[in-house]
């Protein structure tokens, strides 16, 4: 196991009602002004809205709007959210629901204190040095941003769709964690959000680091979570008990309590998010193509770690005369799995098309750092292709 500083300082209010504690929190952590960031609508229909602002209400915090992030969020609404902040006198950022809202929260946070443009801290030109207090009440499971220290921004001059650095500073101070609120996903969204968890866990399950045995088990644990509890949301979306699994899961996978201690990867989230800012796809629709293509294309750099994979989360059997053969049947599994959440198989499903493939590799090496990428195996410009035509089949 690699040494490691791990420092998670969210405080996460879990279960039924916890909504009603979202006033209370934004006090707790300094906030009496505040600003709520939102989506297209669905947190006004499902009632979170509501919820929350009764809440802020009710502990006397006022505050100001910005709704209409939409998924796969854009610079442009964080130039407005940060211009907002600075003339409504902002002093807490509150983001109601899933991954886009808190991206968003989370990029005006680190913004608004800076003076220039906050793209320039997602290019390195400046330091990410203080972030405003952000919360979150979720409504969705799946990026896992409401424990995470990044977040996901599409520039739009250029196209670029880029995680911030990482830091702590932009962790979120509380996560407010009500499954019921998730109940309302359409079916899509369930299975968008269960393979970007998925996804998360696998990002960093496959890994070169030696004696990890109890991250390598609490991955497992996450990843079989899924397996299991996916299908049952979808197929009763007011099973609370799967819809909490996944909720929880979604936190556990990417705020990184079993990533620590070992390299982790990575590389389908890059591939993946070429993909959303070309085709502005549902990130986990575009992870379902990307992640078993990526699998084929390196299991022969771990066969040993793939056929663990196969056994220990899909029940495989193992093959000890033809390893290879077992870790193929994971990665069959894989796709299997995917198929019956209703999630596309090919870069054409996602709204791409094979011959724009080399645009795509020449827009990430306009990517400073852009290539090599992968902590498992490393990447470079003919293996992304190689794994996109694999997406393509
Ligand atoms: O916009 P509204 O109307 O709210 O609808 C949203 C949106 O259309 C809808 N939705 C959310 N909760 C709902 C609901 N519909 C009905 N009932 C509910 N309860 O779902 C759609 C998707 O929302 P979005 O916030 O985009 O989803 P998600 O949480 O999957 O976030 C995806 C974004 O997060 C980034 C992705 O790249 C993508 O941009 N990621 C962020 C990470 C991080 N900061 O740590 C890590 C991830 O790997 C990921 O890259
Ligand atoms: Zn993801």
């Amino acid at each position: 196991m690699n040494a490691f500083t791990f420092y998670s300082p969210t405080l996460f209010a879990f279960g039924e009602g916890a909504e009603k504690r979202t006033g209370e929190l934004v006090r707790q952590f300094g906030g009496h002004h505040a600003l709520l960031v939102y989506g297209g609508g669905s947190v006004k229909r499902n009632g979170a809205y509501d919820a929350v602002t009764d809440a802020l209400r009710d502990a006397d915090i006022t505050w100001a709007e910005l709704g209409g992030v939409q998924p796969n969020p854009r610079s442009g609404l964080v130039y407005e959210g940060i211009d907002l902040c600075h003339r409504a006198g902002t002093d807490f950022i509150l983001a109601i629901g899933g991954g886009s809202a808190i991206d968003t929260a989370k990029a005006i946070g680190f913004g608004a204190p800076y003076d220039g443009d906050f793209w320039d801290i997602f290019t390195g030109k400046a330091k990410l040095e203080q972030c405003m207090p952000v919360g979150v009440v979720l409504t969705i499971a799946a990026a896992g941003s409401e424990g995470s220290n990044s977040c996901v921004i599409t520039q739009e001059n250029g196209n670029m769709k880029w995680g911030s650095p990482k830091s702590d500073l932009i962790r979120p101070r509380f996560a407010v964690l009500n499954p019921r609120y998730t109940c309302t996903l359409p079916a899509y969204q369930t299975a968008c959000g269960a393979v970007d968890m998925f996804s998360h866990i696998c990002e960093r399950y496959f890994s070169n680091t030696p004696d990890v045995a109890l991250t390598d088990r609490l991955c497992e644990a996450l990843l079989k979570t899924v397996l299991d509890a996916a299908p049952r949301a979808l197929a009763n979306p007011d099973d609370i008990a799967a819809r909490s699994d996944l909720m929880w899961t979604s936190t556990l996978a990417h705020n990184n309590s079993v990533g620590v201690g070992r390299d982790q990867d990575w590389a389908s989230h890059q591939i993946e998010h070429e993909l959303s800012a070309f085709y502005d796809c549902a990130h986990g629709a575009g992870l379902a193509v990307v992640v078993p293509a990526w699998m084929e294309y390196v299991m022969r750099h771990d066969v040993a770690r793939f056929a663990r994979f196969a056994v220990n989360v899909f029940g495989a059997e193992m093959d000890y005369a033809n390893p290879e053969r077992t870790a193929r049947e994971g990665i069959r599994r894989l796709r299997v799995f995917f198929a019956e959440l209703g999630m596309p198989a090919t870069l054409s499903e996602v709204g791409g098309n094979e011959k724009d493939i080399p645009a795509i590799i020449a827009h990430r090496r306009e990517k400073p750092n852009g290539f090599p990428f992968g902590g498992f195996v490393k990447i470079g410009p003919d293996d992304m292709e190689a794994i996109l035509r694999l997406c393509a089949k």
